[in-house]
C-alpha cells in the first residue's frame, strides 16, 4: 500500500496552527490517512540545518525546514505574495513583478523538491497544495521520482487574459500540466484553466472537463473539481458547547439584546473587507432604524504583514472602522467592533452561532470556509442568515444565502435589511437547504474523491503509513533552535487556530 506525502509552503504544526483552508484540510485527510506533511516550518534562519525538523504526532509526521531571510522575502512576501495570489484573485491593480522573484521561487520549489526527494520512497503518492508549489512535479521528476503526484488549487484560477500580465504564465501553465491530477475549488476555475491550455500552442484533441486527460508538452495530467468542505459534525458539536463558554457568553451579554452581525477573515484584500465597512454604514445610513440596534463584529487576524499591500489594507481599515464609529456611534453603542487577534476555532464557532446574519463577502476567494462554517455552527431551529458574495467558491454549493455583489454597498445593505427581518420559517428553509450541501460536500468528501481520482483507492491507512522509509528514520525534533531563527507571518494576537 502507498503512502500519502502532503505537501505545502506552510505545515500546521500541533500548537501552532496555520490560518486557511489549506491546514483544515491536510490535517483532516492526514489525521484520518496518516501520512506525512513536509513544508516550510513558518521560520527564518541564517543558514538551514541539512536535517528537517521532524514530529510525530497520531499518524502524522510533520517534517519541516526553515528558509533564508532574504530568500523568504523574494519567495514568500515577493513571487507568491505579490505577483501569483493578486494575479490568481483577478487583482492585477495589486500585482507586482520582478524577475529576482521568480527565479526565488524556482530556488525554493527546486530546494524542496531536493530534500522531499530524499526522504521518498517509491509507491509515495505526493499531493502538493497551492500556489506557492506550482514548479514542485518538475522538480521532483527531475530527482527521478516516478510515483504518483498531485496537485490542488485553494485559489481561483483566472482566465488567460488575465494570466498574461505575468511574463512567465506559460511555465506556469505547463507546470500544472505535470501533475496526474490537477485539482480545482470549482468548475469555474477548472474550465479557466482548460481555455488556457485550447488556446495555447499546445491545443489536446478534444475538449476540457472534468475527468479530461491534457498532453501538452509530452506531459499526461488529469483535471477535476473538488470543492473544499469543513467537519460539519465537528464544528455543530463545536459551535453548541462554546456557545455557553466565557467569551461567547460575555459577548452575548455585552450585546445588550442587539442583533449580531459577524465576520470572520484573515486580514486581506481579497476578502472585501474596506467595501464591507462601506456597506454596514450605507445600511446603518439607509435604514436609520437599526442604529443603536445592530452590532457588527469583525474579526480580521493579521496575515502576511511584510508585504506593502496587506500593511495598506491594515491601516485602511483601521481609519474606516475609527471614521464609522467616530460618525454614528452612542455613548452607549458602538456600531463596529474591529478585532485583529484571533480565537481559538471552537470559540469562533460559538461566535458563529451567536450571530444572527454573517457578512462573507469577498471580492474573490477560491472556496470561504467561513460561510460553510457558519452553516454548519448554526442552531437548527433557529438559524442565522449568510449573506455571501457570488465571486465566493462557496457560493456554488450555498444557494440558500442572500447573493450580493460586495461592490453594491446599496445591494449589501438591503441584503442585511432582509436578513434582520427575515421570518423563522424561511430562515429555516435556506439553512436546511444550506446544511445538507454542507454535509454532503464535507472535508471527508473532498480528500476522499481527490485521493481516489489520484491513487484509484491504493493509499495505506494509519500505522502502515509509518512503515520505515527514510523520512521514517529522522530523529524527532521539535523546533530547535538555529541561530537567528525567527517565526514569520503570525501577527500580534493571532492565536492558534487562526482562519
Ligand atoms: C490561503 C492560501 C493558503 C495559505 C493561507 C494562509 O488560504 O490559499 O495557501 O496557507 O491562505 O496564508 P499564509 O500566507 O499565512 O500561509
Amino acid at each position: 500500500m502507498s503512502r500519502l506525502v502532503c505537501v505545502s509552503n506552510r505545515v500546521s504544526l500541533p500548537r501552532r496552527a496555520a490560518p486557511g483552508g489549506l491546514a483544515v484540510g491536510v490535517l483532516a485527510a492526514l489525521r484520518r490517512i496518516g501520512g506525512v506533511w513536509f513544508g516550510w516550518s513558518g521560520e527564518t534562519c541564517e543558514e538551514p540545518r541539512a536535517e528537517p525538523d521532524v514530529l510525530v504526532r497520531d499518524n502524522v509526521r510533520y517534517v519541516t525546514v526553515d528558509l533564508r531571510a532574504a530568500e523568504l522575502d523574494r519567495y514568500y512576501n515577493g513571487f507568491c505574495n505579490s505577483t501569483l495570489w493578486p494575479l490568481l484573485h483577478y487583482a492585477t491593480g495589486r500585482f507586482r513583478y520582478a524577475s529576482e522573484d521568480y527565479e526565488a521561487y524556482q530556488a525554493v520549489n527546486a530546494e524542496f523538491a531536493r530534500r522531499l526527494a530524499s526522504l521518498l520512497r517509491p509507491d509515495d503518492v505526493v499531493w502538493v497544495h497551492d500556489y506557492h508549489l506550482i514548479p514542485l512535479a518538475r522538480y521532483l521528476r527531475q530527482h527521478s521520482f516516478r510515483g504518483r503526484v498531485g496537485f490542488f488549487l485553494h485559489t481561483p484560477f483566472p482566465p488567460l487574459q488575465l494570466l498574461r500580465v505575468l511574463p512567465s504564465h506559460a511555465e506556469i501553465i505547463r507546470d500544472l500540466c505535470r501533475y496526474d491530477l490537477t485539482g480545482f475549488q470549482t468548475a469555474d476555475d477548472l474550465s479557466a484553466f482548460a481555455s488556457c491550455l485550447e488556446r495555447s500552442p499546445e491545443r489536446p484533441a478534444s475538449p476540457l472537463g472534468p475527468g479530461s486527460r491534457i498532453e501538452p508538452a509530452g506531459c499526461a495530467a488529469r483535471l477535476g473539481v473538488y470543492p473544499i468542505g469543513v467537519e460539519a459534525g465537528e464544528v455543530a458539536s463545536e459551535a453548541a458547547e462554546t456557545m455557553g463558554e466565557d467569551t461567547v457568553q460575555r459577548l452575548i451579554a455585552s450585546l445588550l439584546g442587539r442583533r449580531l452581525i459577524i465576520g470572520v477573515d484573515r486580514l486581506d484584500y481579497t476578502k472585501g473587507l474596506a467595501e464591507r465597512f462601506a456597506a454596514f454604514e450605507h445600511f446603518l445610513t439607509a435604514f436609520p432604524q437599526n442604529q443603536g440596534r445592530v452590532t457588527f463584529l469583525q474579526i480580521a487576524p493579521l496575515s502576511r504583514s511584510d508585504v506593502l499591500a496587506y500593511e495598506e489594507i491594515r491601516t485602511g481599515l483601521e481609519q474606516m472602522a475609527g471614521r464609522l464609529n467616530g460618525r454614528i456611534a452612542e455613548a452607549d453603542w458602538t456600531p463596529v467592533r474591529y478585532l485583529n487577534r484571533n480565537f481559538s476555532h471552537a470559540t469562533l464557532m460559538g461566535l458563529l452561532r451567536a450571530a444572527h446574519v454573517a457578512l462573507v463577502t469577498p471580492v474573490r476567494d477560491g472556496m470561504n470556509l467561513v460561510a460553510k462554517e457558519f452553516v454548519a455552527a448554526q442552531d437548527p431551529a433557529d438559524p442565522g442568515v449568510l449573506v455571501l458574495s457570488p465571486l465566493a467558491g462557496a457560493a456554488r454549493e450555498l444557494t440558500g444565502a442572500l447573493l450580493v455583489n460586495p461592490y453594491d454597498q446599496r445591494g449589501v445593505a438591503l441584503a442585511l435589511q432582509t436578513a434582520l427581518r427575515m421570518p423563522l420559517g424561511e430562515r429555516r428553509r435556506r439553512h436546511e437547504r444550506m446544511l445538507g450541501a454542507v454535509r454532503r460536500h464535507d472535508i471527508h468528501h473532498w480528500y476522499r474523491e481527490f485521493l481516489r481520482d489520484l491513487t484509484g483507492g491504493g493509499l495505506a491507512c494509519g500505522s502502515d503509513a509509518a512503515a520505515a522509509s527514510p523520512v521514517d528514520r529522522l530523529p524527532q525534533r521539535e523546533s530547535g533552535r538555529a541561530r537567528g531563527r525567527r517565526e514569520v507571518g503570525r501577527g500580534r494576537g493571532v492565536q492558534d487556530g487562526s482562519r
